[in-house]
């Protein structure tokens, strides 16, 4: 059995920290990135790794089933799992926001309910319950930047990156709900009892990042 087992996005963030974890000495993983495999090992088979949808990652994460999870603090907040964060990775940097068209502003600021369009509806309930706005949440899957264009919602809550899906539509960025990035998740319990295991990694990697 391997010693230490991570739960992985499929895709960029996974990606990257398999570049990360090779570049410590840590693994020598060989990750063909078009495979279809959901596990794979370190040829050593110290590591596995488990690859999976990104809002699943802190699901296998809090189980136990991974001791270690990378996924973006967007997926943390929104599915909000009993795991400890231990570390910024710094890579994935992205905001997520509140955008619509210019005059949408004066509806955020109307004390009516505003309608919001988002793949995380609670992020998107806590933040207007925290800003003390009241709101209607239409969950969408994708493409959400539609909402306000099509008039199903006055804004939405997502990620803005480069922020070219806004502008492409005539929206803007209203309001910055919270910085995102990459981040090391921990399940509790193997915190505790992979104390140096989970240490030796968290350092390493810690290191690459303060390069
Ligand atoms: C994400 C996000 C925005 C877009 C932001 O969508 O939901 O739509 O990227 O990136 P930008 O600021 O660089 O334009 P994603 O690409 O995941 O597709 P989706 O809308 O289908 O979820």
């Amino acid at each position: 059995m391997s010693e230490i087992t991570f739960a992985l996005a499929k895709g960029r963030l996974g990606d990257k920290i398999i570049d990360m974890l090779n570049k410590a000495g840590l693994t020598d993983v060989e990750f063909d990135a078009d495979t279809r495999k959901l596990v794979i090992y370190s040829k050593d088979e110290r590591y596995a790794f488990f690859l999976s949808k990104p809002s699943d990652v802190p699901t296998f994460v809090d189980y136990g089933i991974a001791d270690i999870g990378v996924v973006g603090k967007d997926t943390i907040l929104e599915e909000n799992r009993d795991i400890t964060e231990i570390l910024d990775l710094g890579f994935g940097k992205c905001r997520m926001c509140v955008a619509g068209p210019k005059d949408a502003e004066a509806i955020l600021n109307s004390g009516r309910t505003i309608r919001v369009a988002t793949k995380y509806p609670n992020i998107a309930k806590e933040y207007f319950y925290k800003t003390n706005r009241s709101c209607e949440i239409i969950k969408l899957n994708g493409s959400v930047e539609l909402g306000p264009v099509v008039g199903l919602s006055d804004v939405i809550v997502d990620i803005v990156e480069s922020g070219k899906t806004l502008k492409e539509n005539g929206l803007d960025v209203l309001e910055v709900v919270e910085p995102l990035s990459a981040r090391l998740i921990v399940n509790n319990a193997s915190l505790k009892v992979k104390y140096e295991e989970i240490g030796k990694i968290v350092d390493a990697l810690r290191k690459l990042v303060e390069e």
